[in-house]
């Protein structure tokens, strides 16, 4: 097969559909790999690193788009992508359809069958194509709330690990699933004093024997998360009720009893944020101070490390991507979890929690 690599185009995205190392995988197989120029700039992978993995370089997006059986992409395609696509191409990409009613029409008119990596499921019905991005932002939110610490960017002047003689920050985790785990784990491993809240007594026994003593563990009610945050230096907002808005559990009123100069980190601002005061941020313009509490709201955490990122990304979908570009879109039938990432099939979106969003 044809496989299309064009350059990401939205705002401020610098990863990549494939790396050099995932293109030579497919190679491998057999496939020819077709590389926008300077595809791979944002994770530093020239030209000559693709064509050294056995990709063909082509000048211009539209002659990768003209000439692909299928595209491999990161983000949704954007207005002037969907125009290129056709009925006999397959897409393989981030597309979040079901708030995106506009992108969904366009993916219709093209005729192209259209795999999403956020509705791929395991065998255990776990989301893999998501679960590297949760772990990139859950390590990411304690280097963000170590910044957001400094006195010069406003915070409470306070060093993660302590010195010896000086106690470290304490760190409240809200939510231990996959960005939880990874934050504490990152938390941990700076000397932080970390505790996880989360409504989940299963998960919570497994995060207790998971860090073996090294996090206090509490089940979520209203009463912890008030006394956790009253004593906390950085909170992380990393909850999720699946195919639900964030749950609010931080109100503006709770903030009254939080130190001064203390940082929410709301990961889980891209389904609402779980903090009632969240507003989403960019990397430009990170941060933000609400009653004297300092909020860092960034919607595409990932985005700041696109090297990490691509890579984490392209480990995931490598399977995947190879099974379309082996079988095609047939790869969907033979594979239940391929299935589930189905979300447009022939102009036709077939995932059926996308069709219902979108009636
Ligand atoms: N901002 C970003 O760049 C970015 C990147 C990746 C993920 N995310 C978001 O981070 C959030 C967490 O993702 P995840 O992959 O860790 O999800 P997950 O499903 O692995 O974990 C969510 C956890 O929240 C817990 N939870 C639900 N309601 C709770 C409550 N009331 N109190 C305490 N815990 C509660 C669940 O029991 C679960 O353990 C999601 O909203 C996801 O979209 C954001």
């Amino acid at each position: 097969m044809r496989v299309g690599v064009p350059k990401e185009i939205k705002n401020h995205e610098y990863r990549v559909g494939l790396t050099p190392g995932a293109v030579r995988e497919y190679v491998a197989h057999g496939h020819e790999v077709l590389v926008e120029t300077q595809a791979g700039a944002g994770i530093t992978a020239d030209d000559a690193a693709y064509e050294a993995a056995g990709a063909k370089i082509l000048p211009s997006a539209e002659e990768v788009f003209a000439a692909a059986q299928m595209i491999v992409k990161v983000k949704e395609p954007q207005p002037n992508e969907w125009v290129q696509l056709r009925d006999d191409q397959i897409l393989f990409t981030y597309l979040h359809l079901a708030p995106d009613p506009e992108q969904a029409k366009g993916l219709m008119a093209s005729g192209v069958s259209a795999v999403a990596y956020e509705t791929v499921t395991d065998r255990a019905g776990g989301l893999p194509l998501l679960a590297p991005m949760s772990e990139v932002a859950g390590r990411l939110s304690i280097e963000a709330a170590g910044a957001a610490l400094m006195a010069y960017n406003g915070g409470r002047g306070v060093l993660l690990g302590g010195v010896p003689g000086v106690a470290p920050a304490r760190v409240v985790v809200l939510g231990g699933g996959v960005v939880g785990t990874h934050a504490a784990r990152m938390a941990i491993g700076l000397g932080a004093e970390v505790t996880i809240v989360d409504r989940s007594l299963p998960r919570l026994r497994e995060l207790d024997e998971l860090f073996q003593g090294r996090v206090r563990t509490r089940y979520s009610t209203m009463d912890v998360i008030e006394q956790e945050i009253g004593a906390a230096d950085a909170v992380i907002g990393a909850v999720l009720i699946p195919g639900a808005s964030a749950p609010k559990l931080v109100t503006r009123a709770m903030l009254g009893g939080m130190k001064r100069a203390s940082v929410l980190v709301d990961v889980a601002i891209d389904q609402g944020g779980c903090f009632e005061t969240s507003h989403a941020t960019t990397h430009a313009d990170p941060t933000y101070e609400v009653d004297g509490v300092i909020h860092y709201c960034v919607a595409n955490m990932p985005g700041a490390v696109p090297l990490t990122s691509s890579h984490a990304l392209n480990n995931a979908t490598l399977p995947y991507g190879l099974a379309l570009a082996d079988k095609g879109i047939a790869a969907c039938d033979d594979n239940p979890g391929l299935m589930s990432g189905l979300n447009v099939r022939a102009g036709k979106i077939v995932n059926e929690a996308v069709a219902q969003s979108l009636r």
